[in-house]
């Protein structure tokens, strides 16, 4: 196959202006279904794994809000989600979406010797190194903006919770340190705008883990929970009306209504070529996967990351006729990741058709390469 015939041409181009018009939907990459039945923690986990991926995983505020637009029904008080305790304590980010990190530099330390010694679930920088302290205990902090990508210290002292909050209201959430480089950054902000030595870090300590073994460690406790008040409170649930977003704990037998997600992305291990992949997702799932919006790119880097050929398929193709990358429902590309060198320059269309994957390490960005290529694919669930 070369280039596509004139009355495909046509279609594909009409279509193509069409969805550039129209288009403005992003798909989103996992949905949330509401669930009108009220259940136990486990018996909902039970009929969201039977009838879609799991129980709600929040990766940050903006699935918060899109699992409350979820619940259509306004008598509903609040709602279970994924979240439960176990035996495990581990030290997590505030800042908690797995896609903020690469590789495995959310686990990136730098504990002072002898730390941390079981003193609190917050921890402090003081110098440079980290130390475990009690969250109620008052000190400055420094807030991660990342829309400016900057370190902002703040020199009101308040506790773990409350410089949360403030970071979270006044710029993304508590600074997260994730390599040596950084920490030498924050370390020199912190030398340079406090007189006290130990500020809070987002560095936070919970036993609590999703249904879906998702690495999020976003929280959005309300105010003084978690606090295990009947005694045996071990699953989480999110507050529909009144504390609207925010989340408690509760005991796991209580009866509620709750919130499912379905993962509408999936990685195919194989190897094969892009009209392949193409068939397999279309015969098994919807498509190949189009990557519209920053918000899917992080979705597809996410799956990306887990596959075992260094670039992954996806429903990018080159259009020959017009020169042109569009993606496989007819959109142009608007939102653009391409590698430098790959995507903008005029591509040879005399041999075979040039495709689009991304790469599934590094920067994560997209290159062009011809179609016979053997890769894994990431396939999409979404009819939109
Ligand atoms: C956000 O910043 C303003 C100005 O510094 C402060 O008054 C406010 O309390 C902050 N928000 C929170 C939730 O702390
Ligand atoms: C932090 O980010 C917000 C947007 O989230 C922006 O409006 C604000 O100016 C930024 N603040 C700083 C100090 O960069
Ligand atoms: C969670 O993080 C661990 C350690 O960084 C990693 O091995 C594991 O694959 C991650 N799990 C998921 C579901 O991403
Ligand atoms: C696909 O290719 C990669 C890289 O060449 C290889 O490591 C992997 O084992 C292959 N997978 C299969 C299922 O053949």
């Amino acid at each position: 196959m070369v280039c596509i015939s004139s009355e495909m041409e046509q279609k594909a181009f009409i279509t193509f202006i069409l969805s550039a018009v129209f288009s403005s939907s992003s798909c989103v990459a996992r949905q949330y279904h509401f669930v009108n039945q009220n259940l136990s923690w486990t018996e909902a986990q039970r009929y969201c794994r039977e009838n879609y991926t799991d129980l709600a995983t929040i990766n940050n505020k903006n699935d918060i809000e899109d699992l409350l637009k979820s619940v259509n029904d306004g008598q509903i008080q609040q709602v279970w989600i994924g979240l439960q305790k176990t035996d495990s304590y581990k030290w997590k980010w505030s800042l908690g979406d797995p896609a903020f990190y690469t590789g495995n530099n959310s686990q990136y330390r730098n504990w002072k010797p002898g730390q941390p010694n079981g003193d609190g679930d917050c921890s402090n920088m003081n110098p440079g190194q980290w130390n475990d302290y009690g969250c109620n205990n008052n000190l400055p902090f420094i807030c991660y903006n990342d829309s400016s990508k900057g370190f902002i210290p703040v020199l009101q002292t308040m506790t773990w919770r409350a410089a949360q909050n403030y970071c979270r209201e006044n710029h993304t959430d508590l600074v997260s340190v994730r390599n040596q480089n950084e920490n030498e950054q924050i370390d020199n902000i912190r030398i340079n705008a406090f007189t006290t030595s130990g500020v809070w870090i987002g560095l936070f300590r919970d036993s609590w883990e999703w249904s879906d073994q998702s690495n999020s460690s976003f929280r959005n406790w309300r105010k003084n929970k978690p606090d295990n008040s009947g005694g045996n409170e071990n699953c989480a649930l999110v507050w529909v009306k009144s504390d609207r977003g925010q989340w408690s704990d509760w005991t796991c037998d209580s009866k509620s209504q709750f919130v499912c997600h379905e993962d509408k992305l999936v990685l195919i291990k194989q190897n094969l070529s892009w009209n392949e992949a193409l068939k397999y997702c279309r015969e098994n799932h919807v498509d190949l996967v189009s990557v519209n919006s920053e918000q899917i790119q992080r979705r597809v880097m996410n799956v990306a990351r887990k596959a075992s050929t260094a670039e992954v398929w996806l429903g990018l193709h080159h259009y020959c006729a017009m020169n042109m990358w569009i993606w496989l429902r007819g959109e142009v590309v608007c939102y653009q990741n391409w590698a430098a060198g790959h995507g903008t320059g005029v591509e040879d269309c005399r041999y075979e058709p040039r495709v689009g994957a991304v790469q599934s390490g590094g920067d994560q960005r997209w290159i062009s390469l011809p179609q016979t290529h053997k890769l894994n694919f990431i396939c999409t669930n979404s009819e939109d």
